[in-house]
């Protein structure tokens, strides 16, 4: 499974090879990065540390990137956590007074962070300020400690799971966008000649097709495909050989992979198009809530494919037609 599989330690390698350092070679989110741009330029100007930031967007947008960019071009440090790694207040106490001015303080799925620590983050956010609690019982008391003027990045999958008072507590929330075939191809592109792997046009235009508009995927796919290519001698990926390649590894014309088509094909067939609960699909697929949430559903949706009611997940008339099924009359072609 290539979109939905985790980090195994080679993939991670390569991603980190392929990441952008600079907005320059940061493809796409065009609006995000002039903002951005202004933000980091005015605060350098001022010599002040930027306002804590907002990262939000499907898995594989580039989130990540955004961040250590912005650290880079405010010329800062930038500590790296996540939701759950933060296991103890102490533990985001000892983040906190180990930042120097004007760090970037990064949190990956902020929206898993518990809220015990979120308390402890309001006054760091708001006032720079970190409240400790020494001994026990009576005897406990508090203690303020001042903190380094730094900015907290914060990224999440789901904007809804963060609590109004976190939310409410960042300077700016950016919303990445899937990326345009363009876009995509410009990355595969690029991430080729980093790899030195031979890509001609019509390969970069099948891989970037398949990619889910998303770069990881896209970076992912290339690999895979360079595989391929290299078992047959080929030593650079034509429109064919990507084809071949995709083909072997289950990925249809839109990047569905085998997962998509059952999760579709499950309500069409056990649910009768939905509306079905997630609970159900889930047990139904054997894939997990968050997985369905998190990697599939937001491309089905986003392809017009699956929506959310009220009511459950429903498929919609041009999800059948893609499997080869013949939508029921009262199947509606979008939805609202
Ligand atoms: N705008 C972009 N331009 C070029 N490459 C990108 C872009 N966005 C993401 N990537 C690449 O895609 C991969 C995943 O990006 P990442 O920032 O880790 O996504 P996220 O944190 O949103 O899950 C990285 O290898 C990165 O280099
Ligand atoms: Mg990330």
């Amino acid at each position: 499974m290539i979109t939905a599989s985790p980090n195994i330690p080679e993939e991670q390698v390569i991603e980190n090879t392929l990441r952008p350092e600079r907005f320059a070679e940061y493809v796409g989110q065009e609006k995000i990065k002039r903002n951005l741009d202004i933000f980091i330029r005015a605060a350098k100007k001022r010599e002040e540390s930027i306002d804590h930031i907002l990262l939000y967007g499907s898995a594989g947008l580039g989130k990540t990137t955004l961040a250590h960019i912005i650290a880079k071009e405010m010329g800062v440090n930038i500590k790296v956590t996540s939701g759950p790694a933060i296991e103890k207040v102490g533990d985001l106490g000892s983040i906190l007074t180990n930042l120097d001015d004007g760090d970037v303080l990064f949190i990956d799925e902020i929206h898993r962070l518990n809220k015990m620590i979120e308390e402890v983050l309001y006054p760091a956010m708001e006032d720079y300020k970190l409240d400790i609690i020494i001994g026990k019982g009576p005897a406990a008391r508090t203690i303020q400690l001042d903190l380094p003027r730094f900015t907290l990045i914060g990224a999440t999958t789901r904007l809804g799971a963060l609590s109004n008072p976190l939310r409410n507590r960042f300077g700016s929330t950016h919303r990445l966008e899937f990326y345009t075939p363009e876009e995509i191809k410009h990355i595969v592109k690029r991430s080729s000649t980093i790899l030195n792997i031979g890509l001609d046009e019509q390969g970069a235009q099948e891989i970037a097709g398949s990619s889910r508009q998303t770069p990881r995927v896209a970076n992912r796919i290339l690999k895979r495909v360079r595989d391929y290519a290299e078992t047959k001698d080929f030593s650079t990926i034509t429109g064919a050989i990507a084809l071949e390649a995709l083909e072997l590894y289950e990925i249809d014309r839109l990047g569905l992979e085998p997962t998509d088509r059952h999760i579709l094909s499950t309500l069409i067939h056990k649910f009768k198009g939905g509306p079905a609960g997630i609970q159900a699909i889930a047990a139904v697929t054997g894939e997990e809530i968050q997985t369905i949430e998190d990697v599939y559903e937001p491309y089905l949706i986003q392809l017009g494919f699956l929506a959310r009611t009220p009511r459950g997940r429903v498929v919609t008339a041009p999800a059948y037609r893609h499997l080869g099924l013949t939508p029921p009359d009262d199947t509606q072609d979008t939805l609202i």
